[in-house]
């Protein structure tokens, strides 16, 4: 496992952006697996001022994102589709029908969740997978629980997690219950893991995480066994890694 630590934010930005833009460098072609939220936002920014600088080209990259709510339309301002393109599809060269967002409207749980199983392993498998890390160790949506799930499944969020995701909603009431979120299982497959985090909210998770016991209770604590990681924090959220 590397760790990286950037002074600030944008460091941390400007280094994961480095990683991801090596990437596509080296495989044009490549598979990306993309996660939301504030952590990547940054990222994603330095990637489209690249792009816009001509030194990126994403128009044979495939991407897989990680989860959608359940229920959330991609024209719906909170829906994860919507945070892709605004972030980042709409302003670089990428085929917009090679990314890829679980069906958000598919009301079927168990159709939705094959369905993405499907998608993601007829890209072949990603190359790079990009993650966040939740104050309690989800990654993509996978609260804590007693096993760690290997396929795409839909999870009722935890009340932590719609607590922290509120601050994106007008109303609490607003915030779905529920997500269809990649599986760990498929998450371990990708060839290489990159994960971003900053502030000192997520130091104590960081540390836990990385340096603490293997547990389905943390897991993002199952990224110790690949033999591919990344870690890029701010000094804030690596303040607890001794
Ligand atoms: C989002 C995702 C989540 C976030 C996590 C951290 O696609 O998969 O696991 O990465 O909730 O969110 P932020 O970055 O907003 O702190």
């Amino acid at each position: 496992m590397k760790f990286y630590c950037g002074e600030d934010y944008k460091a941390m930005s400007r280094i994961a952006a480095n990683i991801i833009s090596a990437q596509i460098i080296m495989k044009p072609d490549c598979v990306l697996g993309l996660a939301t939220g504030s952590s990547p936002e940054g990222t994603y920014a330095q990637l489209v001022e690249w792009y816009k600088k001509g030194d990126l080209d994403f128009s044979q990259v495939t991407s897989v994102n990680l989860d959608e709510y359940r229920g959330l339309s991609g024209d719906n301002d909170q829906s994860y589709r919507y945070f892709m393109n605004t972030h980042l599809f709409d302003h670089v060269n990428i085929d917009k029908s090679r990314t890829f967002v679980p069906n958000g409207l598919e009301p079927d749980s168990e159709k939705a969740c094959r369905e993405y199983d499907a998608v993601v392993e007829a890209t072949g498998g990603v190359d790079l997978q990009l993650l966040g890390i939740g104050h309690n160790g989800h990654i993509g949506f996978n609260e804590p629980a007693k096993e760690f799930c290997k396929n795409t499944q839909c999870v009722d969020l935890t009340e932590s997690t719609i607590e922290a995701n509120k601050r994106f909603f007008e109303k609490e009431e607003d915030v779905p219950r529920q997500a269809y979120t990649m599986g760990i299982g498929t998450i371990m497959r990708a060839k290489k893991i990159l994960l971003v985090a900053s502030g000192e909210g997520k130091a104590d998770i960081i540390a836990k995480a990385f340096t603490g016991p293997i547990t389905p209770e943390v897991p993002a604590s199952i990224l110790q066994l690949h033999n591919d990681v990344t870690v890029v924090c701010d000094k804030a959220a690596m303040s607890k890694i001794k």
